[in-house]
């Protein structure tokens, strides 16, 4: 193992869990902190794609992952989750998994949107509490939440998705000073449009999305994994963020607000109804 792989396992190690690891960005998680030294649990609702991802990463790695297949909206998800993990020594958490409803708020039950409270905001809550409280008393560890360019500032059509990812990135930044200084690393993923199963079934009509600048879960994973440790957030990919700056930096706020809302009625339009995807 590289000298660079081994110091990140044994400042991240043993075991890392990745929260949303069947597909997409959460998979690319997992094969590279496998790729790291660390053994990985993968946590997801179906177990067959976890299962091949878990035999995959012990079979290109040589590391030992384990599939554990459960429901994170669920009341008890993260709960049977902490008390799966009881006999592994937990160094990583990816808290990757979201449920993102696109479409006008109020057509949406309200339990569609506690359960999207419970996967994008609760469920992670609970792990960070206690994954991070053991990870301190160890004095090492990382963490990452999953935040998205849409929670920079208020998005129509995505209003509550984007606020439970304004509130993972405001927590993971908190974080990042309080449990540093304990030897924790915390950081916030601001990823734009990436190319996964998640983003291509929630996207609009072909015409709109050619116009989205994609990137592969790959480098953002790459660039998220670079950071850890560096800053508080990051904000994957050169055109993320100038995207970004020009939004929060340069626009007013209420004109900012308005661009991504014309934008997204655009892309999905208010008659379009409501759609839920893993994430988005
Ligand atoms: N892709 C993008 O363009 C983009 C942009 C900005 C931010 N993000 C953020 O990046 C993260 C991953 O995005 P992605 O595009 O890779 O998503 P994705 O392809 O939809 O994957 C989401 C993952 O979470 C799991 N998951 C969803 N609901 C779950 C639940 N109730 N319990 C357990 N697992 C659950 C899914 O697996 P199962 O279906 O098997 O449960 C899947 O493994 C999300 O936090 C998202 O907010 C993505």
């Amino acid at each position: 193992m590289a000298d660079g792989h081994r110091r990140f396992a044994d400042r991240y190690g043993p075991w890392a869990v990745v929260a949303g690891a069947s597909e997409g960005l959460g998979a690319a998680f997992a094969h590279a902190l496998a790729a790291r030294g660390l053994n990985v649990v993968a946590v997801a609702r179906r177990a067959e794609p976890l299962n091949a991802l878990a035999a995959e990463l012990e079979a290109r790695h040589g590391i030992q992952a384990r599939a554990l297949a459960l429901d994170l909206s669920a009341p008890d998800g993260v709960t049977r989750l902490l008390s799966d993990l009881s006999d592994c020594s937990v160094g990583f958490l990816v808290w990757n998994a979201a449920l993102s409803l696109i479409g006008p708020f109020l057509d949406q039950p309200l339990e569609g949107h506690l359960r999207e409270l419970e996967v994008n905001a609760r469920a992670p809550l609970t792990a960070v509490h206690g994954l991070g409280r053991a990870m301190v008393e160890r004095g090492h560890g990382g963490i990452i939440l999953m935040s998205s360019l849409s929670g920079m500032q208020g998005t129509a059509l995505v209003a509550h998705y984007a606020a439970t990812k304004a509130w993972n990135r405001v927590l993971a930044e908190g974080l990042w000073w309080e449990m540093g200084k304990q030897g924790v690393d915390v950081l916030a993923c601001v990823a734009g449009a990436t190319d996964t199963p998640g983003y291509r079934a929630s996207a609009p009509a072909a015409s709109e999305t050619a116009k989205v600048p994609l990137m592969s879960a790959e480098a953002v994973v790459d660039e998220a994994l670079d950071a850890l440790g560096q800053r508080p957030s990051v904000i994957p990919g050169q055109k993320n963020r100038w995207a970004a700056a020009f939004l929060a930096r340069l626009l007013p706020r209420r004109v900012a607000v308005r661009l991504m809302g014309r934008t997204m009625d655009r892309m999905y339009g208010t008659a379009a109804g409501s759609r839920q995807v893993g994430a988005g």
